[in-house]
């Protein structure tokens, strides 16, 4: 099954208005690999910004409220995001969950707006160290993305991100036998719910993604692409990534 590959990058809480001829650089990769989508979750602050610069590459917000409007300090809704340009959105983030304390059923919710308001949506799911070191990953993972995914779940507009929370920032990445197993796991999960369609949802590989390791990661049959963080904080280091997919 051909799927598309994504090639996203997870800005975190890093940039300011310097960075953005990053965003510049990166525009210029994406449009000389037309086969392969490329995007950028940016800090709220740069989104206005970047999307004049980012040419073909997608520009999309790194978290959204559940609700469309309200008495919410600090948040962001989802027609917010679109009404500065943003056309997509990341949902569940580990460090979402952690720090913000956001449960899969949150999550749903999260999707769901951003869908509503014509955003598309990469849900992140993925395991912390305890998990794995039990020998539970598979069956965990399965359980979370079932449980954060949103009643009308389409990849029209969907794409899953697999990123185990030991694997973030720390230079370690699964074997990638249990890459596979994990992605392999994911979409018969997800064939379970939404049949057929699992076959043509994009399932993201996230955690330490470096230029060195994009190739043996993105050639795995169910791997169909990369949500990436401090790799592609410069067009120099998310060059060798997008090149790979
Ligand atoms: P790193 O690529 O820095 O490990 O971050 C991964 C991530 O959390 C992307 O969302």
């Amino acid at each position: 099954m051909q799927r598309r590959p994504l090639i996203a990058g997870n800005w975190k809480m890093n940039g300011l208005a310097a960075h953005l001829e990053e965003v510049d650089a990166i525009a210029a990769l994406a449009a000389e690999k037309p086969t392969v989508d490329v995007a950028l979750f940016l800090p709220a602050t740069l989104i206005a910004r970047a999307v004049p610069r980012a040419g073909v590459v997608a520009i999309g917000g790194q978290d959204v409220h559940g609700e469309t409007h309200g008495a919410f300090t600090g948040n962001v809704s989802a027609a917010m995001l679109h009404d500065v340009g943003a056309t997509a959105v990341l949902v569940g983030h580990s460090e979402r969950r952690t720090y913000h304390g956001e449960t899969s059923p949150d999550v749903a919710i999260k999707a769901a707006q951003g869908h509503a308001h014509g955003l598309s949506v990469v849900l992140c799911v993925g395991e912390d160290a305890a998990v794995r070191n039990e020998g539970k990953a598979e069956q965990w993972v399965s359980d979370q993305l079932l449980a954060s995914l949103p009643a009308d779940a389409d990849p029209e507009w969907l794409t899953i991100a697999y990123e185990p929370i030991w694997a973030i920032g720390t230079g370690v990445i699964p074997t990638i036998d249990e890459i596979a197993a994990m992605h392999g796991a994911l979409r018969s999960a997800l064939r379970g719910v939404i049949g057929d369609k699992a076959d043509t949802m994009r399932i993201l590989y996230g955690g330490s993604v470096t230029g060195d390791n994009a190739p043996d990661i993105l050639g795995l049959d169910d791997v169909d692409g990369a949500l990436v963080g401090g790799a592609s904080l410069t067009a120099a280091k998310f060059a060798p990534i997008i090149a790979a997919a």
